[in-house]
């Protein structure tokens, strides 16, 4: 996948951005742009923390198989990894990673990038991808790029 491909992406949700009427709207747009146009993004979707319990992440929107992790505590999983480490997580096979809470069986591995607003992790972008070893560096900083619009649109 080129770089263009998320640079382009990146642009789209920033412009989107300074016209979302709410955070809700700006994480559908992601989700939608995301899992539309990148092959390998077989689910996507969003994790916030719980403002009345931060120590639980709540699914927002996303796009693929429905979960059961609805609600994960920050001690579990990647997702509480992540967040735990307050940096991107990548898991190049999620079979081997004693961590991973299974979403769907054809996952195979997984990226998770922090959003921070105010320097705080206030939640993650979550990727999963049918095909193993699918994320690397360049994902890492395109899901950054995207991480980052989202929590300045939180800073707002
Ligand atoms: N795999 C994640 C759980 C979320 S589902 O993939 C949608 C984890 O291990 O935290």
């Amino acid at each position: 996948m080129g770089n263009a491909t998320f640079e382009g992406i990146v642009l789209e949700i920033r412009r989107f951005a300074e016209t979302a009427k709410d955070i809700a709207a700006l994480e559908e747009f992601c989700v939608g742009i995301l899992a539309e146009r990148l092959s390998d993004y077989n689910w996507v979707g969003f994790y916030m923390l719980d403002p009345s319990d931060e120590s639980v992440l709540v699914l927002g929107p996303y796009r693929g198989a429905p979960t059961e992790h609805v609600r994960i505590p920050v001690t579990e999983g990647i997702c509480g990894a992540a967040v735990a480490q307050g940096e991107a997580v990548i898991v190049e096979d999620v079979s081997a990673d004693p961590r991973y809470l299974a979403c769907s069986l054809e996952t195979q591995s997984e990226i998770v990038v922090p959003i921070r607003a105010h320097g705080k992790v206030v939640g993650e972008i979550d990727i999963d991808s049918h095909r193993l070893n699918a994320f690397g560096g360049d994902d890492r900083a395109f899901l950054e790029n995207c991480a980052e619009a989202v929590g300045k649109f939180l800073e707002r």
